[in-house]
């Protein structure tokens, strides 16, 4: 099987993990790529210009995606107020990849001032222009209002955007807008959300036609990281699962290409926890029935957002069911045992592992004796596969080592403050 996918696909699948919350979906970014992709179009901006414009919009705000406070001030925040950091934090993450690294500086600058006004001190045309045409789209889309009628809304929307012209947007993108803002159909699309697969068919690709199995992985890293960091619970766990999930994949004799498929869903198995608030997450002493039942839909999203890649449709289910269990009783989707595939089996056995393995802040992490036992004792109470267990522990040199290297990771990660 040779493994291919295509950019646009990936990219706006997961954009939707940028938008999780527990009010359901806003399609902010998907929207903001929108409107971008339309003043790109107005303006004339080269090809090559507008499909980075295109991907740094459906990631702008990867870097707030952390941390509930940032992202719940980016629904509501006034122009001017300092909305920098996770600009800057989207551009770390995102500066190093040989995937998304050209998207880097368009998203670091996405909230520059065309005066000059902000920390960047970059005006005019020094601030990139996919940057000052991010900057209009993402003000234009925060300022709808999904109940209201959408032509209702628009002379108020585009006479605020008139307002900041000149201060905060440049002002021959500001006239743009308005240019082509009288078409009714820029409106009807932009609330219509069965249009939005038809404007991802159009996005070609930024000069990566199709990623491969290894794109994808360092893909999933930089997500993997951006889940982690929602608690400082969980300072590498994503990635801890995907390491182990792969040893145990290999102990099955899976193929290469599977084993990094297996890993790939071990880095993205806890994705759908960006809909849970950090407060929960975090939460030291006991969780209500309520914040308990917020929890367990993690898995729910998970699979909702891989399911959605073309090719993903295995990678999704051994990523999504890892709260599934051998006796049917599992959740979110309660797959009896007979349907729980092997590749499902074992992110969930790693799950447990790294989780019991892990220093957390407040315990340390089990020694392999002990987490040894409890999971035998899960297998015993039809939690976890048998045979993926014995697995884990019949090398027990190389599950001591494991063990070993999660703990370091996790105390790495505690003590600087990875969270
Ligand atoms: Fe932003
Ligand atoms: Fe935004
Ligand atoms: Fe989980």
């Amino acid at each position: 099987m040779i493994f291919k996918i295509h950019p646009s696909n990936l990219v706006s699948a997961l954009s939707i993990a940028l938008e999780l919350s527990t009010n359901g979906l806003s399609r902010h970014h998907w929207r903001t790529a929108l409107i971008a992709s339309r003043i790109a179009r107005h303006i004339g901006l080269d090809e090559w210009q507008r499909q980075i414009l295109v991907y740094a919009a459906l990631l702008h705000d990867i870097g707030a995606v952390s941390s509930w406070t940032e992202k719940r001030k980016l629904n509501t925040f006034r122009v001017g107020e300092d909305v920098y950091h996770h600009a800057e934090a989207g551009y770390e993450l995102l500066k190093d990849s040989q995937q998304f690294g050209m998207l880097a500086e368009t998203v670091r600058h996405h909230h520059d001032n065309w005066d000059g006004s902000s920390p960047s001190g970059l005006a005019g045309d020094d601030i990139p222009i996919t940057s000052r045409i991010i900057n209009l789209a993402d003000r234009l889309e925060v300022l709808l209002h999904d109940r209201e009628d959408i032509f209702k809304q628009r002379p108020n929307v585009l006479s605020a955007l008139r307002e900041l012209s000149g201060h905060y947007f440049d002002p021959e993108l500001v006239k743009a807008l308005h240019e082509f803002a009288r078409q009714e159909s820029f409106w009807l699309d932009l609330v219509n959300p069965h249009y939005y697969q038809n404007f991802f068919r159009q996005i070609d690709s930024y000069g990566r036609m199709v990623f491969d199995i290894d794109d994808v992985v360092t893909i999933a890293e930089i997500f993997a990281t951006i889940v982690d960091r929602t608690s400082s619970f969980t300072g590498t766990h994503s990635r801890g699962v995907a390491e182990v999930s792969a040893f145990l994949a290999k102990a099955k004799g899976y193929s290469q290409e599977e084993i990094k498929l297996v890993k790939i869903a071990g880095l993205f198995h806890d994705l759908g926890k960006l809909a849970i608030p950090n407060e929960i997450l975090e939460k030291p002493g006991k969780l209500t029935d309520q914040e308990l039942a917020i929890i367990r839909q993690h898995p729910y999203y998970t699979y909702r957002i891989l399911e959605q890649i073309d090719g993903f449709s295995l990678v999704a289910e051994w990523a999504a069911f890892h709260h599934e269990t051998i006796d049917g009783a599992g959740y979110p989707f309660r797959v009896p045992g007979t349907s729980l595939r092997l590749g499902s089996r074992i992110v969930s056995v790693a799950d447990v592992f790294v989780a019991l393995t892990e220093n957390r802040p407040y315990r340390a992490a089990l020694s392999l004796q002990e987490t040894a036992k409890i999971m035998r004792g899960m297998v015993s109470n039809g939690k976890l596969d048998a045979s993926v267990v014995a697995d884990l522990f019949s090398d027990i040199d190389s599950a001591r080592t494991l063990a070993e290297q999660i703990s370091a990771k996790s105390c790495e990660a505690i003590a600087g403050g990875a969270g």
